[in-house]
Protein backbone atom coordinates (compact mmCIF):
# COMPACT_ATOMS: atom_id res chain seq x y z
CA UNK A 1 0.00 0.00 0.00
CA UNK A 2 1.74 3.64 -0.99
CA UNK A 3 0.17 6.65 0.97
CA UNK A 4 1.33 10.15 1.34
CA UNK A 5 0.33 11.33 4.41
CA UNK A 6 0.59 15.08 4.71
CA UNK A 7 3.06 15.95 2.31
CA UNK A 8 3.47 19.04 0.84
CA UNK A 9 5.73 21.08 -1.59
CA UNK A 10 6.81 25.07 -1.92
CA UNK A 11 9.15 26.31 -4.03
CA UNK A 12 9.96 30.15 -2.85
CA UNK A 13 6.77 31.24 -1.92
CA UNK A 14 4.83 29.63 -3.77
CA UNK A 15 3.13 26.19 -2.89
CA UNK A 16 3.32 23.68 -5.97
CA UNK A 17 1.74 21.08 -3.40
CA UNK A 18 -0.64 21.99 -0.91
CA UNK A 19 -0.56 19.51 2.37
CA UNK A 20 -1.97 16.25 1.12
CA UNK A 21 -3.34 12.80 1.93
CA UNK A 22 -3.35 10.42 -0.42
CA UNK A 23 -4.19 6.11 -0.40
CA UNK A 24 -3.25 4.63 -3.50
CA UNK A 25 -5.21 1.54 -3.99
CA UNK A 26 -3.52 -1.90 -4.06
CA UNK A 27 -3.08 -3.56 -7.31
CA UNK A 28 -5.76 -1.05 -9.31
CA UNK A 29 -4.81 2.11 -11.47
CA UNK A 30 -5.49 5.48 -9.96
CA UNK A 31 -5.20 8.60 -12.28
CA UNK A 32 -3.72 11.57 -11.68
CA UNK A 33 -5.46 14.33 -13.96
CA UNK A 34 -5.43 18.60 -13.37
CA UNK A 35 -4.56 21.56 -15.46
CA UNK A 36 -1.10 22.45 -16.40
CA UNK A 37 0.75 23.22 -13.44
CA UNK A 38 -1.58 21.89 -10.77
CA UNK A 39 0.92 19.69 -8.91
CA UNK A 40 0.63 16.12 -10.80
CA UNK A 41 4.60 15.74 -11.78
CA UNK A 42 5.49 16.65 -8.34
CA UNK A 43 3.54 14.33 -6.43
CA UNK A 44 5.02 11.71 -8.39
CA UNK A 45 8.50 12.90 -7.84
CA UNK A 46 7.76 13.15 -4.69
CA UNK A 47 6.59 9.19 -4.68
CA UNK A 48 10.32 8.34 -5.77
CA UNK A 49 12.34 10.65 -3.90
CA UNK A 50 13.59 13.05 -6.69
CA UNK A 51 11.86 15.75 -4.66
CA UNK A 52 12.02 16.59 -1.22
CA UNK A 53 8.53 17.02 0.32
CA UNK A 54 8.46 20.19 2.75
CA UNK A 55 6.19 18.49 4.92
CA UNK A 56 5.14 15.69 5.36
CA UNK A 57 6.02 12.00 4.72
CA UNK A 58 5.57 8.65 1.70
CA UNK A 59 4.83 5.30 3.16
CA UNK A 60 5.52 1.94 1.23
CA UNK A 61 3.37 -0.70 2.85
CA UNK A 62 3.60 1.08 6.61
CA UNK A 63 7.53 2.05 5.77
CA UNK A 64 8.46 6.08 5.64
CA UNK A 65 10.70 6.79 2.96
CA UNK A 66 14.06 8.14 4.27
CA UNK A 67 17.39 9.01 2.50
CA UNK A 68 18.78 5.88 3.86
CA UNK A 69 16.33 3.69 2.09
CA UNK A 70 15.04 5.69 -0.85
CA UNK A 71 16.89 3.44 -3.36
CA UNK A 72 15.33 0.24 -1.56
CA UNK A 73 12.25 1.82 -2.31
CA UNK A 74 12.96 3.42 -5.44
CA UNK A 75 13.43 -0.37 -6.62
CA UNK A 76 9.98 -1.69 -5.85
CA UNK A 77 9.03 1.24 -7.75
CA UNK A 78 8.91 1.38 -11.83
CA UNK A 79 8.87 4.85 -13.19
CA UNK A 80 8.09 6.79 -16.74
CA UNK A 81 8.89 10.12 -16.92
CA UNK A 82 7.26 12.87 -18.29
CA UNK A 83 8.64 13.20 -21.86
CA UNK A 84 10.21 9.73 -21.92
CA UNK A 85 13.38 10.48 -20.09
CA UNK A 86 15.38 7.59 -22.54
CA UNK A 87 19.30 8.07 -23.17
CA UNK A 88 19.93 8.97 -26.83
CA UNK A 89 23.51 7.65 -26.79
CA UNK A 90 21.66 4.59 -25.37
CA UNK A 91 20.33 1.65 -27.53
CA UNK A 92 16.56 0.62 -26.29
CA UNK A 93 17.88 -2.14 -24.78
CA UNK A 94 20.86 -0.18 -22.83
CA UNK A 95 18.35 2.09 -21.75
CA UNK A 96 16.19 -0.77 -20.56
CA UNK A 97 19.25 -2.89 -19.15
CA UNK A 98 20.50 0.14 -17.18
CA UNK A 99 18.95 -1.08 -14.15
CA UNK A 100 19.84 -4.75 -14.40
CA UNK A 101 22.69 -4.17 -15.41
CA UNK A 102 24.24 -1.75 -12.81
CA UNK A 103 22.77 -4.43 -9.83
CA UNK A 104 24.73 -7.03 -12.05
CA UNK A 105 21.64 -9.30 -12.88
CA UNK A 106 23.27 -12.06 -14.75
CA UNK A 107 22.27 -12.99 -18.47
CA UNK A 108 20.29 -16.16 -18.01
CA UNK A 109 17.82 -14.07 -16.17
CA UNK A 110 17.68 -10.52 -17.93
CA UNK A 111 17.17 -11.99 -21.40
CA UNK A 112 14.29 -13.64 -20.90
CA UNK A 113 12.68 -11.27 -18.94
CA UNK A 114 13.18 -8.54 -21.96
CA UNK A 115 11.91 -11.00 -24.47
CA UNK A 116 8.76 -11.31 -22.02
CA UNK A 117 8.66 -7.27 -21.83
CA UNK A 118 8.78 -6.98 -25.89
CA UNK A 119 5.89 -9.42 -26.20
CA UNK A 120 4.17 -7.42 -23.48
CA UNK A 121 4.73 -4.45 -24.84
CA UNK A 122 4.30 -5.96 -28.25
CA UNK A 123 7.82 -4.08 -29.13
CA UNK A 124 9.86 -5.48 -32.40
CA UNK A 125 12.85 -7.18 -30.85
CA UNK A 126 14.66 -6.31 -33.75
CA UNK A 127 14.42 -2.85 -32.97
CA UNK A 128 16.09 -3.50 -29.86
CA UNK A 129 19.18 -2.78 -31.19
CA UNK A 130 18.58 0.91 -32.39
CA UNK A 131 18.92 4.26 -30.72
CA UNK A 132 16.01 6.22 -29.42
CA UNK A 133 16.10 8.76 -32.61
CA UNK A 134 15.87 5.46 -35.16
CA UNK A 135 12.21 4.79 -33.08
CA UNK A 136 8.80 6.26 -33.57
CA UNK A 137 7.36 7.98 -30.79
CA UNK A 138 4.83 4.70 -29.94
CA UNK A 139 8.20 2.68 -29.61
CA UNK A 140 10.11 4.82 -27.73
CA UNK A 141 6.89 4.87 -25.18
CA UNK A 142 7.22 1.06 -24.77
CA UNK A 143 11.14 1.43 -24.37
CA UNK A 144 10.31 3.76 -21.49
CA UNK A 145 7.67 1.29 -20.24
CA UNK A 146 9.72 -1.40 -20.51
CA UNK A 147 12.80 0.21 -18.84
CA UNK A 148 9.96 0.93 -15.87
CA UNK A 149 8.92 -2.61 -15.78
CA UNK A 150 12.53 -4.86 -16.29
CA UNK A 151 13.00 -4.71 -12.25
CA UNK A 152 9.13 -6.55 -12.00
CA UNK A 153 8.22 -3.57 -9.62
CA UNK A 154 5.55 -3.15 -7.12
CA UNK A 155 4.27 0.05 -8.01
CA UNK A 156 4.39 1.85 -11.82
CA UNK A 157 4.16 5.51 -11.96
CA UNK A 158 3.54 6.89 -15.68
CA UNK A 159 4.19 10.70 -16.27
CA UNK A 160 1.78 11.42 -19.48
CA UNK A 161 3.30 8.22 -20.70
CA UNK A 162 1.51 8.70 -24.08
CA UNK A 163 1.59 12.43 -24.00
CA UNK A 164 3.18 13.56 -27.58
CA UNK A 165 1.64 10.53 -29.54
CA UNK A 166 -0.90 11.42 -32.65
CA UNK A 167 -4.76 9.66 -31.85
CA UNK A 168 -4.03 6.33 -33.59
CA UNK A 169 -0.96 5.53 -31.99
CA UNK A 170 -2.22 6.66 -28.77
CA UNK A 171 -5.58 4.87 -28.93
CA UNK A 172 -3.85 1.68 -29.50
CA UNK A 173 -1.30 2.20 -26.37
CA UNK A 174 -4.02 3.03 -24.53
CA UNK A 175 -5.82 -0.50 -25.27
CA UNK A 176 -2.34 -1.67 -24.70
CA UNK A 177 -1.80 -0.18 -21.31
CA UNK A 178 -5.06 -1.37 -20.37
CA UNK A 179 -4.07 -4.77 -21.05
CA UNK A 180 -0.75 -4.58 -19.46
CA UNK A 181 -2.36 -3.35 -16.20
CA UNK A 182 -4.94 -5.79 -16.08
CA UNK A 183 -2.88 -8.56 -16.87
CA UNK A 184 -0.10 -7.22 -14.16
CA UNK A 185 -2.47 -6.36 -11.48
CA UNK A 186 0.27 -3.76 -10.44
CA UNK A 187 -0.30 -0.44 -8.04
CA UNK A 188 -0.46 2.27 -10.90
CA UNK A 189 -0.34 5.97 -10.51
CA UNK A 190 -0.64 7.44 -14.07
CA UNK A 191 -0.85 11.27 -14.92
CA UNK A 192 -2.63 12.17 -17.19
CA UNK A 193 -4.50 15.52 -18.71
CA UNK A 194 -6.80 13.47 -20.75
CA UNK A 195 -10.04 12.88 -19.23
CA UNK A 196 -11.47 10.30 -21.90
CA UNK A 197 -8.22 8.35 -21.44
CA UNK A 198 -9.12 8.78 -17.38
CA UNK A 199 -12.08 7.37 -17.82
CA UNK A 200 -11.13 4.31 -20.01
CA UNK A 201 -7.94 3.71 -17.79
CA UNK A 202 -8.64 4.69 -14.28
CA UNK A 203 -10.69 2.48 -11.43
CA UNK A 204 -10.42 5.71 -9.78
CA UNK A 205 -9.68 9.53 -10.64
CA UNK A 206 -8.26 12.16 -8.63
CA UNK A 207 -8.31 15.62 -9.92
CA UNK A 208 -6.52 18.21 -8.84
CA UNK A 209 -6.50 21.70 -8.79
CA UNK A 210 -3.63 24.13 -7.93
CA UNK A 211 -1.82 22.06 -5.85
CA UNK A 212 -4.67 20.65 -4.19
CA UNK A 213 -7.03 17.04 -4.18
CA UNK A 214 -10.59 18.78 -5.42
CA UNK A 215 -11.94 15.45 -6.05
CA UNK A 216 -11.74 11.50 -6.19
CA UNK A 217 -13.71 9.05 -7.23
CA UNK A 218 -15.29 7.33 -11.08
CA UNK A 219 -15.42 9.82 -13.72
CA UNK A 220 -19.29 8.78 -13.10
CA UNK A 221 -18.60 10.48 -9.49
CA UNK A 222 -17.31 13.41 -11.14
CA UNK A 223 -19.95 14.13 -13.66
CA UNK A 224 -22.54 13.14 -11.59
CA UNK A 225 -21.80 14.64 -8.32
CA UNK A 226 -19.16 17.56 -8.86
CA UNK A 227 -17.58 18.08 -5.35
CA UNK A 228 -17.09 22.15 -6.74
CA UNK A 229 -18.10 24.55 -9.59
CA UNK A 230 -14.36 23.84 -11.36
CA UNK A 231 -15.20 20.18 -11.27
CA UNK A 232 -18.09 20.48 -13.57
CA UNK A 233 -15.71 23.60 -15.73
CA UNK A 234 -12.99 20.73 -16.30
CA UNK A 235 -14.75 18.38 -17.69
CA UNK A 236 -16.93 20.79 -19.88
CA UNK A 237 -13.98 22.38 -21.05
CA UNK A 238 -12.68 18.35 -22.27
CA UNK A 239 -16.11 17.95 -23.39
CA UNK A 240 -15.11 20.70 -25.59
CA UNK A 241 -11.90 19.17 -26.98
CA UNK A 242 -13.97 15.87 -27.71
CA UNK A 243 -14.16 13.86 -24.67
CA UNK A 244 -17.56 12.20 -25.38
CA UNK A 245 -18.55 10.03 -21.57
CA UNK A 246 -21.16 8.13 -22.89
CA UNK A 247 -21.17 5.33 -25.04
CA UNK A 248 -17.33 6.19 -26.44
CA UNK A 249 -14.67 4.41 -26.29
CA UNK A 250 -13.54 6.05 -23.19
CA UNK A 251 -17.04 5.23 -21.96
CA UNK A 252 -18.61 5.53 -18.46
CA UNK A 253 -19.00 2.04 -16.88
N1 LIG B 1 11.96 23.02 -9.52
C1 LIG B 1 10.93 23.89 -9.46
N2 LIG B 1 11.14 25.16 -9.01
C2 LIG B 1 10.11 26.04 -8.92
N3 LIG B 1 8.83 25.74 -9.24
C3 LIG B 1 8.58 24.50 -9.68
C4 LIG B 1 9.59 23.51 -9.83
N4 LIG B 1 9.03 22.37 -10.27
C5 LIG B 1 7.73 22.65 -10.44
N5 LIG B 1 7.45 23.92 -10.09
C6 LIG B 1 6.12 24.56 -10.11
O1 LIG B 1 5.24 23.75 -9.36
C7 LIG B 1 3.94 23.72 -9.97
C8 LIG B 1 3.53 22.29 -10.21
O2 LIG B 1 4.36 21.72 -11.22
P1 LIG B 1 4.13 20.27 -11.81
O3 LIG B 1 5.26 19.98 -12.72
O4 LIG B 1 3.90 19.33 -10.68
O5 LIG B 1 2.78 20.47 -12.63
P2 LIG B 1 1.97 19.44 -13.54
O6 LIG B 1 0.60 19.33 -12.98
O7 LIG B 1 2.75 18.20 -13.72
O8 LIG B 1 1.89 20.26 -14.92
P3 LIG B 1 1.92 19.71 -16.47
O9 LIG B 1 0.55 19.15 -16.74
O10 LIG B 1 2.17 20.96 -17.26
O11 LIG B 1 3.02 18.71 -16.58
C9 LIG B 1 4.04 24.59 -11.22
O12 LIG B 1 3.56 25.86 -10.92
C10 LIG B 1 5.53 24.62 -11.50
O13 LIG B 1 5.89 25.79 -12.18
MG1 LIG C 1 3.71 17.34 -15.35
Amino acid sequence: MLRLVNVSKRYGDVWALHPMTLDVCPGRTTVLIGPSGCGKSTVLKIIVGLVEPTTGSVELDGERLRPDNVLRFRRRMGYVIQEGGLFPHLTAEQNILLMPRHLKIPDEVVRPRLQALCELTRFPPDALRRYPAELSGGQRQRVGLMRALVLDPDVLLLDEPLGALDPMVRAALQEDLKAIFTRLGKTVLLVTHDMAEAAFLADEVVLMDAGRVVQRGTVADLIERPATPFVTQFITAQRRSGFMPVGARGSLP
